[in-house]
């Protein structure tokens, strides 16, 4: 968990890129990347209403910036690339969190090279609390009962150092064969409750999971990118794309020993991409053993939350963005001197997005949490049906979400918007947009 200071009421972070090494396998040390250590960075920690402030140091030798996914804040604060920090360079962001209780992230976003950052190990989370999360009895001991989990992939030369390239002629950059979470070679968690709840972050480059338990039990899917959802849903799975969380609740007996894996994605893309992009692997997470006596806890309520429910019809703009290639969105590529489009503040927009390939691409956008209206017109499934900021696109399929973008404007700085594979991201396929005040 990350320390801060109080600075005028502040919560004062300080966040230092660094270059080092990193024991995985015993007896080898590999070259990574990490903030305030040698890879992945601390949890921060925030409430509702905190303003925060950041010092970020970049001792690294190369350009980079920090990225707050799945943040609402100004576009001077949002760190994608406009916000690059030179070599040994400092930046100082800082908002004011007002956002429901949920679990973001935050990495690099530095324009053409954040895949490479990212894998070396620039990567950490950000839990957000809030009043009404704390009423609802969940479990919510930090490590405890309630456990983050960033999930990489990642391969190793016989050096033990990463390896860096697509090792299949790769529409989707690098899929690793080697599991870690939250930095851990071969994990495992000591579970001391009856209730574990597991907020999960799929922070590889391109890699998709399909989680599930060995014994394919069921569990409760409490909550997405953006929050809690309005009631617990039940499930034996849950898909993730690059950069979406989840989060679950799922109990144990005393003295067994389960695992978290991640079963063959169930969406044909074809054999040929299934086989080389580790769509039909088979994988071992995180492996839990709990403890022969497991303490009590609460049952989950029957409702989290109330979503509010954003309307099409109030939507006053529509949008519609279709990825293709592995570079681009409406045909075009990134150029950072082109504003895509200008949203206006406090109003809805419905956008269509559609992945126009028979691989995979899914779909972030910067500053808001949005929602799935519907895809190829049905409801969403529950696990989608609450706050996103990025959902997977299957191939052929219209997605439409509604967003409502509130607070910040300037009509000269953008936020993103891009597939979140993040070898087609540097490829490109991103566009920029600006949210415009009143009269803008
Ligand atoms: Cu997680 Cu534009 O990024
Ligand atoms: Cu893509």
């Amino acid at each position: 968990m990350a320390e801060y200071t109080e600075t005028n009421g502040a919560k004062h972070f300080e966040l230092e890129a660094t270059a080092g090494e990193t024991v995985f396998k015993p007896g080898r040390a590999t070259a990574t990347w990490g903030f305030n250590g040698s890879h992945l960075g601390p949890t921060i920690r925030a409430r509702r209403g905190d303003d925060l402030r950041f010092t970020i140091r970049n001792h690294l030798d190369e350009t980079t910036s920090v990225h707050w996914h799945g943040a609402h804040l100004p576009p001077e604060a949002d760190g994608g690339p406009h916000q690059a920090i030179e070599p040994h360079g400092t930046w100082e962001p800082e908002w004011t969190v007002d956002q429901p209780a949920t679990m973001l992230w935050y990495h690099p976003h530095p324009h053409g090279n954040t895949a490479r950052h990212v894998y070396r190990g620039l990567a950490g989370l950000i839990l957000i609390d809030d009043d009404a999360g704390d009423g609802l009895n969940l479990p919510r001991e930090y490590g405890v009962d309630d456990v983050p989990l960033i999930v990489q992939d990642k391969n190793f030369d016989g050096d033990g150092q990463l390896e860096e390239n697509d090792t299949f002629m790769s529409a989707v950059g690098i899929v690793g064969k080697e599991i870690l979470v939250n930095g851990t070679y071969g994990p495992y968690f000591e579970a001391s409750t009856r209730k574990l709840r597991l907020r999960i972050l799929n922070g590889s480059n391109s890699r998709l999971y399909n989680f599930a338990f060995s014994d394919l039990r069921e569990f409760s899917v409490i909550g997405s990118d953006g929050g809690l959802l309005a009631e617990p849903h039940r499930t034996d799975r849950i898909i993730l794309s690059p950069a979406e969380r989840t989060d679950i609740v799922v109990d144990l007996e005393p003295g067994e020993t389960i695992q978290l894996q991640s079963l063959p994605v169930d969406i044909d893309f074809g054999f040929v991409y299934n086989r080389s992009h580790g769509m039909d692997d088979h994988l071992d997470v995180l492996e839990i053993r709990a403890a022969d006596e497991l303490s009590d806890s609460p049952d989950l309520p029957g409702s989290l939350t109330e979503i509010e429910s954003l309307s099409a019809a109030a939507a006053t703009a529509e949008r519609s963005f279709r990825l293709s290639g592995m570079s681009t969105i409406n045909g075009e590529s990134m150029d950072m001197n082109r504003i895509d489009f200008g949203a206006r503040v406090d109003t809805v927009e419905q956008w269509t997005v559609r992945n126009g390939n028979e691989f995979t691409h899914n779909f972030h956008v910067h500053d808001v949490q949005f929602q799935v209206a519907s895809i190829d017109g049905e409801a969403p499934p529950p696990p989608l049906a609450g706050w996103k900021d990025t959902v997977l696109l299957v191939p052929g399929r219209d997605y439409r979400l509604l967003m409502r973008f509130s607070q910040y404007t300037d009509p000269d700085f953008p936020y993103m918007y891009h597939c979140h594979i993040l070898k087609h991201e540097d490829s490109g396929m991103m566009g920029q947009f600006v949210v415009l005040g009143e009269g803008e």
